[in-house]
């Protein structure tokens, strides 16, 4: 339950606080969050909500396009966060290298990375490896320069590589806090929540699914047999696991070539990023994450974690499977195993 009742929380802070239509503009402690990759379609949402988010007082906007615009339009959004809008080489000849990165890096508590390429129908996240590898690198390499402190929220896909991509960059820097760097699966546990609320007839708000494993079809692996008062045939069961498993091709699928998911995922982002801002100034927050661990076999893995204001505190036990999720564990783990593997060697090789 606790995931889901920050996260219906976290949101009330934005959608229900009357008195400036939910716009709060207080904050208990100052908090950079930089956002790489703003201008894509995570990234403007997701910085619309970080910029109405009474947890952030300083917002950093870099993308390699439209930066500047994003943050200006924002800018005029009557909360107190401060707001700029950077590209890599802002007015400068000859280009200076990354200024705009190492301006908006310098002095974040949180980076959140939606930088890269979406999926088009018919393509897996492991499809976009060529091209959004790459990307993460880079911008993780200037973390390791410009906040080697922060905490970095990897969304850009393939999670399962580009997370394990992000921790060897900054191993390489001298620079790795395993505690600091998350893939963000919240989406996962949202689909999961909705699916589940809507065949038992209750409020989402009620149910907390947990998610584990990693974010990529079968690597995704949320545990109905957890939620209460939770009941399916067989054949529901699997359909609404392989629902939430696949639910992001639901969108690929719709948006026709427009690319994936980006509201429903600057939502969850925006959850992830609030509950680490809170984390940081002492609250103690459970939310799923794909982060180092050593759970399963694998070097990496989702699953429910306690954050405190360093970052990972705790890595909560697994705990028993029933026998239908077990099976779907054992399918699930040479694939993610292979994934992590390439966003490794994809950094040392
Ligand atoms: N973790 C999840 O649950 C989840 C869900 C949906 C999408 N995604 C992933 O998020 C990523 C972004 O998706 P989107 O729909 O916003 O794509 P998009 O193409 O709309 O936006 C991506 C943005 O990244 C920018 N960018 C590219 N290279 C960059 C670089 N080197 N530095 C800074 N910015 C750069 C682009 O200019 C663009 O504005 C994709 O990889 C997608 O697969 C993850």
């Amino acid at each position: 339950m606790i995931m889901n009742r920050l996260a219906t929380k976290a949101i009330s802070a934005v959608a229900r606080t009357p008195s400036s239509r939910g716009f709060s503009t207080t904050s208990a402690v100052d908090a950079k969050v930089a956002v790489l990759g703003a201008a894509g379609g995570i990234g403007q949402p997701l910085s619309l909500l970080c910029k109405l988010s009474p947890e952030v007082t300083e917002l950093s906007c870099y993308d390699i396009v439209g930066t500047p615009g994003v943050a200006a339009d924002l800018s005029h959004i009557p909360t107190k966060s401060s707001i700029t809008g950077s590209l890599p080489s802002p007015v400068s000849w000859p280009p200076r290298g990354n200024g705009g990165l190492a301006e908006t890096l310098t002095g974040a508590d949180v980076v959140v990375i939606p930088a890269g390429v979406p999926r088009k129908p018919g393509m897996t996240r492991d499809d976009l490896f060529n091209t959004n590898a790459g990307i993460v690198k880079t911008l993780v390499e200037g973390c390791a320069e410009y906040c080697p402190d922060a905490m970095i929220a990897i969304i850009s896909n393939p999670v399962n590589s580009t997370v394990p991509i992000a921790a060897e960059v900054l191993k390489k820097a001298g620079k790795y806090n395993p505690n600091k760097v998350f893939g963000v699966t919240t989406l996962d546990v949202c689909r999961a929540n909705t699916f589940v609320a809507n065949h038992m007839g209750v409020d989402p708000k009620d149910v907390d699914v947990t998610v584990v494993g990693g974010h990529a079809g079968i690597t995704i692996l949320p545990l109905f047999s957890r939620v209460n008062g939770a009941k399916f045939t067989d054949e529901e069961l699997e359909k609404i696991t392989v629902r939430t498993q696949f639910g992001g091709d639901e969108v690929v699928a719709a948006k026709a070539g427009a690319g994936s998911a980006t509201l429903s995922m600057a939502y969850a982002g925006y959850i992830f990023t609030e509950n680490l801002l809170k984390a940081i100034r002492g609250e103690d927050i459970v939310q799923c994450a794909f982060v180092e661990s050593n759970l399963t076999d694998a070097p990496y893995f989702a699953s429910p974690v306690k954050f405190g204001k360093d970052g990972v505190k705790e890595i909560l036990p697994l705990g028993e499977l029933s026998a239908y999720e077990k099976k779907w564990f054992d399918k699930m783990m040479p694939e993610l195993k292979n994934q992590i593997k390439k966003g490794v060697d994809f950094v040392n090789n």
